[in-house]
């Protein structure tokens, strides 16, 4: 990776992204700047940056996945500590955002999560902030700073490159939410496209596909999806696709939280096998030999190498 000569970059790899922001700085070609992060007895986090930073072009890389709020917490923390360090530009590379899904104020008294954490962010000092597949692309417009959203479909649709034959595959999404991503996996990937009908009566995760839209008898289906939590989403989806006459049933989406039991459910389910990201490394169980993960390092790493040297991101998702 070639670095813009005469500005210098430092890359800090936060507690929540550690083997994903060591193979980030690989591909990058630099080390991780020293840091330390304590958590106290009382569970009071302190960050420490133990290299000189100053005029630097900064990236500090940290999920916020589970513990999410200890985890959101120590972005805070490494932004200020950054920017009180002098550092010249801080980026936030945030590879998953939990909160995102709290994006909208659609029933009485509830917050709008996504935007109060991105208060806090620039309220921190973030000049910048680079994620992965946002639940919604609308949530760039909480953060009054530049976001760069990337997408990792280019990793998975590898994955698929030797298996997917066109004319035997269709591509589907659970819900309308995500049938535009859906839409754009049909057109890189040169294969139909159907969309259940998922509907959620209230908070208890309990999501239920009624109904496909579009031809799955015979075919074998790649269920995408931007998140897994307790996998009914892509379960319900399976179990759908199968009573209307689809053959063998994939599934991958980007984010892979996989919360306790969602890994026997999938394991007693109709899908074959399923792809997830690196962009989440806490596993709450040992993963499933079903689940298959593929790495967006190079692709962060490219975003962050593009960032420092002022060139497109965009160019990076030509379709
Ligand atoms: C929903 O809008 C998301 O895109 C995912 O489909 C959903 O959050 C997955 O959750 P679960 O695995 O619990 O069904």
């Amino acid at each position: 990776m070639i670095m813009n000569q005469g500005k210098e970059i430092a890359v800090i790899v936060g507690s929540a992204s550690q083997e994903l922001g060591q193979s980030i700085c690989k591909h990058l070609g630099i080390d991780p700047t020293k840091s330390e992060v304590i958590t106290f007895s009382e569970g009071n986090t302190f960050v420490r940056i133990l290299e000189n930073v100053r005029g630097k072009d900064t990236y500090i890389i940290q999920g916020v996945n589970y513990p999410v709020d200890k985890n959101f917490m120590e972005l805070l923390f490494w932004v200020d500590a950054l920017k009180l360090a002098s550092a010249a530009k801080v980026t936030a590379v945030i590879p998953f955002f939990s909160y995102a899904k709290g994006d909208k104020k659609d029933e009485p008294r509830v917050s709008i999560r996504a935007r109060v954490c991105f208060d806090a962010l620039e309220a921190a000092g973030a000049d910048r902030v680079l994620t992965m597949d946002l639940h919604s692309p609308q949530i760039q417009g909480f953060f009054r700073k530049p976001v760069d959203h990337l997408f990792a479909r280019s990793a998975i649709q590898n994955y698929f490159a030797s298996i997917v034959k066109k004319d035997e595959w269709v591509v589907a999404s659970a819900d309308v939410g995500y049938g535009k991503n859906a839409f754009k996996f049909g057109q890189e990937m040169d294969l139909p496209v159907v969309i259940g009908n998922k509907i959620r009566k209230d908070h208890s995760e309990n999501a239920q596909v009624w109904n496909i839209v579009g031809e799955v008898a015979g075919k074998n289906v790649l269920i995408v999806d931007d998140i897994i939590f307790t996998g009914g989403s892509l379960i319900s989806m399976a179990q759908a696709a199968r009573s209307q006459g689809a053959k063998d049933i994939y599934a991958a989406v980007t984010h892979g939280v996989l919360t306790p039991s969602s890994q026997s459910k999938l394991e007693a389910s109709l899908i074959k096998e399923l792809i997830i990201t690196d962009t989440v490394e806490y596993r709450f169980e040992p993963l499933s030999p079903k689940i298959k993960v593929v790495t967006v390092a190079p692709l962060f790493a490219e975003a962050i190498s593009r960032i420092h040297n002022n060139e497109s991101i965009s160019a990076l998702f030509p379709s």
